[in-house]
């Protein structure tokens, strides 16, 4: 019999250091103030701060009085700083107690000064420039009257097909939890009173990116074992980190919708991690429970909400339409009501709102500081991943004579942003094209789109883009989807480059020219086959304002890349879902027995080619693994050692590697570390990322790299679905990508 460790939340804790358990922090004098409002409020007015109105772009009598009658709790989309100050002052002045308003907004990746998309932001391995570009959006954002974002989502994602894996953190739930962390931090800052600071909203509780075929909205069939070890973390973690709000998903998981769910509010995020903030439903996706066949009508849509424990409804009625009768005919109770109120009352006065509800007016408009939108430049250089750089064709020599810039991502201010870019500004970007006329001089550019969106089919551009071309000695293709092509809703079931861009870069390749393609996009692309005409692939997802200053930095060596994968690319769409944290089967796939379906004999017998789990076409290899990206120079990992070879529940595993950079360029390495319990009571994944470190080391200098892993974070869910460590062997890697082969072994006792 093995030894097994349960753990509890104390000792969950300690994966993410800083955490805090907000029950046991609750002001005293906060929840006495909301306890006396409670005392005070009219079943209306309560009612009135469960909902969520859309902004009405205006300040209509309607709005005039739903206002003075406590009839609205939050707006959303209203980003007028005047406006909202007006709209603040008749909810604070003139409502019989002045209970000020939550301003929501989507300020997902920027708010003027737009940075790379979350999927970018994750492929920095840097969780301090997350940090900073939240603090910065929130920094925008509140100055204009927003105190609220609906960010981050931490849905992970293991389908590029789905559009909103553009703003997730990609596949794993530790990057994605630190990332989640961050930007929790970065938007609340360490005092949400201050200035400048803005609550944050973990979404969309939970398991929306696991929406089925990609198909955005869809059904989710998530065993609760998996939940919990991989969709569940990030979002414990943004509890820990002091999340003050969430929003529930659009999805039903198993049959049951995510806003109705009694097990995801109740049991898991107010009961086992003591979340006492509050939540908020998705856009109307209250009422969406009728087409879910889930309510009958809004009645029964309301009842399964609140009792779920979504606080407050955004932009749907059915709460302010049936909270009475509900109440009347006994189906709800007025303790449920008092308690949803309670926890959105007490955020507000958390957010020192009763005090400051008003945005002073020197305060206004802070938009795109020089400070910001050096930030978003240093963002985006550290979002972009060489996939690839055959003989050495980047970095471009400075003495260039002619570059073509061909591609219909070259020179679009809009396109390069990326989705949910409310109120990003499209006139402050800076393109390929306008980055390079500065960098070179235009003299030396050569520009043609080539196709003049990303859909384009038609060839008309292409003979002036190949006589750019060959006047030139490098071409550079930027390429990619435009913005509209990711995000919600957007999902693709055809995942390769659109329209004729494929094409075009064939056409490019034949002028003998060294050929760069940059892609920006919003998901991983099928590129495997495409990238065999270009010497060097640089993927820039959708880099945001400055993508265009980035990437030249990073195009003539200025700055070395080092972003690395957040997520597994595929070869082809039909390995989705493809994952590094796969569990090993009992048949593994075997490179030695694997048989390519052009290789197998005409009437090869059943078990001749070996039963493995792999594609006979498409093999069982991903185009690129998770944690993947190359740099101007090289890193070499040697001497990986523990502390210890065997370790104690209570332990902290001490390991130590020695990271060399043995190319001629200075660099930066995302060093990762990862583990797999060999034997477990379930099956155990065969890698799962624990940690990870950024290295900056000269041309041929080498460090000792070290990490230190809690023994409570090898945990899973077991059988019986408790938290436990078992006792046992493990094998622990450290390198550049999940491929790592530096192993080193130890156990657990
Ligand atoms: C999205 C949310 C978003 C909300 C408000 C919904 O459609 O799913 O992520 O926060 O709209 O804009």
């Amino acid at each position: 019999m093995k030894k097994v460790y349960f753990l509890y939340m104390g000792l969950l804790c300690l994966i993410f250091t800083g955490c805090r358990y907000s029950n046991v922090k609750q002001d005293n004098n906060i929840e006495q103030k909301v306890s006396h409002l409670i005392n005070q409020m009219t079943l209306d007015e309560k009612i009135g701060q469960m909902c969520q109105s859309n902004g009405f772009g205006g300040i209509p009598d309607e709005l005039k009085t739903a206002l003075r009658n406590g009839e609205i709790g939050s707006i959303l989309n209203e980003v007028d700083v005047e406006r909202l100050n007006e709209i603040q002052k008749i909810a604070v002045e003139e409502s019989r107690l002045g209970i000020p308003l939550l301003i929501g907004r989507d300020v997902v990746h920027g708010f003027k000064t737009i940075f790379p998309i979350p999927i970018g932001l994750a492929a920095t391995w840097n969780p301090e420039t997350v940090q900073q570009g939240a603090q910065i959006a929130a920094q925008e954002a509140w100055s204009s009257g927003v105190n609220w974002t609906f960010a981050p989502m931490i849905d992970i994602s293991r389908d590029a097909r789905w559009g909103r894996i553009a703003e997730s953190f990609g596949e794993d739930p530790y990057l994605t939890s630190v990332m989640g962390v961050h930007m929790v931090k970065g938007f609340q800052g360490d005092d949400l009173t201050r200035e400048g600071s803005i609550i944050a909203c973990a979404k969309h509780f939970a398991a929306y990116g696991a929406a089925e075929g990609g198909r955005d909205y869809n059904s989710t069939l998530v065993p609760l074992r998996e939940l919990r070890d991989v969709y569940f973390p990030p979002f414990k973690a943004a509890v820990d980190a002091g999340a003050r709000s969430f929003m529930s998903g659009f999805n039903d998981i198993d049959g049951v919708p995510a806003t109705g769910s009694k097990f995801l509010f109740r049991q898991v995020l107010r009961n086992e991690w003591q979340f006492d903030g509050f939540v908020v439903s998705d856009w109307a996706s209250t009422y969406e429970m009728l087409a879910h066949g889930y309510a009958a009508d809004k009645k029964e849509a309301a009842l399964r909400a609140i009792n779920a424990g979504i606080n407050m409804e955004m932009f749907a009625t059915t709460y302010k339409e049936n909270i009475k009768t509900l109440l009347d005919e006994g189906l709800l109770s007025e303790k449920t009501i008092n308690q949803a109120v309670r926890e959105i009352l007490r955020v507000k006065y958390e957010l020192g709102l009763f005090d400051n509800p008003y945005v002073p007016e020197e305060k206004q408009y802070q938009f795109a500081k020089k400070e910001y939108l050096d930030a978003a430049q240093k963002a985006a250089v550290e979002s972009m991943v060489l996939l690839k750089n055959k003989n050495k064709t980047l970095p471009i020599d400075k003495k260039v004579k002619s570059i073509a810039l061909i591609g219909p991502m070259a020179n679009q201010m809009y396109e390069q942003l990326g989705t949910w870019i409310f109120d990003g500004d499209s006139t402050l970007t800076v393109t390929p094209l306008a980055a390079l006329n500065e960098y070179l001089g235009e003299s030396k550019v050569k520009y043609a789109s080539g196709l003049a969106i990303s859909r384009t089919k038609t060839n008309e551009g292409f003979a002036k883009a190949i006589e750019k071309a060959k006047r030139a000695d490098v071409v550079v293709f930027c390429g990619g989807e435009e913005s509209i092509l990711s995000g919600e809703a957007h999902s693709r079931a055809d995942i390769s480059l659109p329209g004729a861009q494929e094409e075009l870069i064939k056409e490019l390749h034949k002028t003998g020219k060294p050929l760069v393609l940059v892609v920006m996009a919003g998901r991983p692309l099928t590129i495997g086959e495409i990238s065999d005409y270009a010497d060097a692939v640089l993927y820039a997802w959708h880099p945001g304002t400055m993508g265009g200053k980035a990437l030249v930095d990073v195009l003539f060596g200025d700055e070395n890349p080092s972003g690395k994968l957040p997520v597994t690319f595929p070869k082809q769409v039909g390995q989705i879902p493809i994952y590094y944290n796969h569990k090993n089967t009992g048949r593994p796939a075997n490179p030695a027995s694997w048989t390519h379906i052009d290789d197998i004999p005409v009437k090869a017998s059943q078990t001749s080619l070996g039963n493995e789990s792999h594609y006979i076409d498409a093999g069982f290899k991903p185009l690129y693994p998770f944690g993947y990206g190359l740099s101007y120079t090289r890193f070499a990992y040697d001497k990986l050692t523990l502390d210890k070879a065997s370790y104690a529940i209570g332990d902290t595993i001490k390991i130590t590697v020695e990271l060399a950079n043995v190319g001629e360029h200075n660099g930066t390495e995302v060093a990762q570390l990862y583990v797999r319990d060999l034997v477990g009571n379930v099956t155990r994944p065969v890698k799962e990322l624990k940690g990870f470190k950024r290295v900056n080391l000269q041309a041929g200098e080498s460090q000792k790299v070290k990490f230190e892993l809690a023994v409570a974070n090898l945990s899973f869910y077991n059988e019986d679905m408790e938290s436990v460590v078992e006792a046992g062997d493990f094998n622990l890697w450290v390198g550049g990508d999940s491929n790592a082969q530096l192993m080193a072994t130890f156990k657990v006792e």
